[in-house]
């Protein structure tokens, strides 16, 4: 039985939306221990715990890395995890056997590992691009960019570089599981193509990739050739980034300079949210047969996957 530690409200979020809700408890206020005691501690940290502070585990192999990266902290099973709340505190508890207490569990892992490369994606978002965002903002908000088509033609040309790379590297398919992933509807790559082609109607010359695309296509290349999990974590990053964050920016851009024009980039075939479930159900069955060590190795390439595509972003205001 593990202890039951009451909190104030105050200390103690607890998020309401569905995706999140079982993990939504901001763990970094706490030191985890042995037994499954949570101990308040002062960073104001939500839902992730420095790699620095976690203590290795027989259980739990993490690799400690260089940054101030932030990962999700196996716990216990969250269908023995209850979370009462009353007027003036929320009571955690949590009913473990012995057996159960070696079955730790991640961030969303109840629901598959795309629900677990999902959490660690929305906390590299900075505040402002999403409420689950823990970054802090740097430069612009985006209802503030003042894009140009000029920068904006720089971004396309260096996504389709970094699609058409994906896409074929899909077809290839140097690992048979990524096999899978060909032909499942949210392919950008001929989109794109049509996109650069009514730019050079309307008279714009089509520049040249540049290093961000570049770079990125390079490294796409050579990481598929070696480390499916990491190169997995590039691919679901870039497609469903596309499908969120990507749609909202098209949008502020085509408002901004583009006469609310819609980009074929913005446009599936059929229903998007059932692409993304059917893509969404590939991912999880491909990381079934990953070992722990692997899927970690899968999460901690996403910061990697942020800065590239970061950089990509950066483009529309060059
Ligand atoms: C200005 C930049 C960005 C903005 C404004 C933005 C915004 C958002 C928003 C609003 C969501 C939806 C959250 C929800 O489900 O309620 C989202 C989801 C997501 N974003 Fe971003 N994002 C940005 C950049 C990125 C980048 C660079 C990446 C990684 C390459 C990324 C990866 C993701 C992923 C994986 C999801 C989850 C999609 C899903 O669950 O279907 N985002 N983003």
């Amino acid at each position: 039985m593990a202890s039951i530690t009451p909190l104030s409200q105050s200390q103690f979020t607890v998020s309401s939306k569905l995706q999140n809700h079982c993990f939504s408890i901001p763990f970094s206020r706490f030191t985890q221990s042995s037994n499954l005691t949570l101990k308040k501690s002062t960073k104001n940290q939500f839902s992730s715990i420095p790699f620095s502070r976690i203590t290795r585990s027989s259980n739990l192999s993490l690799k400690k890395s260089t940054k101030n990266q932030f990962f999700p902290v196996p716990f216990s099973q969250s269908s023995k995890f209850s979370l009462k709340k009353s007027s003036r505190m929320v009571l955690v508890s949590a009913t473990t056997s012995a057996h159960e207490k070696s079955k730790k569990m991640y961030p969303g892992e109840a629901k598959g590992f795309v629900e677990e490369m999902r959490f660690v994606a929305m906390k590299l978002h900075t505040k402002d691009q999403s409420k689950e965002g823990e970054k802090e903002p740097e430069g612009q908000p985006m209802a503030k960019w003042e894009p140009s088509v000029d920068g904006y033609l720089k971004f396309l040309v260096d996504s389709k570089l970094v699609y058409d790379t994906l896409e074929k590297i899909m077809e290839k398919a140097p690992f048979p599981e990524y096999a899978e992933f060909r032909n499942t509807g949210l392919e950008r790559s001929e989109g794109l193509a049509k996109d650069l082609g009514w730019f050079r109607e309307q008279g714009y010359a089509i520049p040249e990739p540049s290093t961000p695309g570049l770079s990125y296509a390079r490294y796409l290349e050579e990481l598929s050739e070696k480390d499916p999990q990491a190169f997995i974590c590039h691919f679901y990053n870039t497609y469903f980034a596309h499908s969120a964050g990507g749609r909202m920016i098209g949008r502020k851009v085509a408002e901004k300079i583009l006469d609310k024009k819609e980009l074929e980039f913005y446009k599936w075939d059929g229903d998007l949210s059932q692409l993304l479930q059917s893509v969404r159900e590939k991912l999880n069955k491909v990381a079934e047969n990953w070992t722990r060590e692997e899927k970690n190795h899968c999460l901690e390439e996403t910061e990697k996957s942020f800065k590239f595509s970061g950089e990509i972003l950066r483009l529309i205001l060059s």
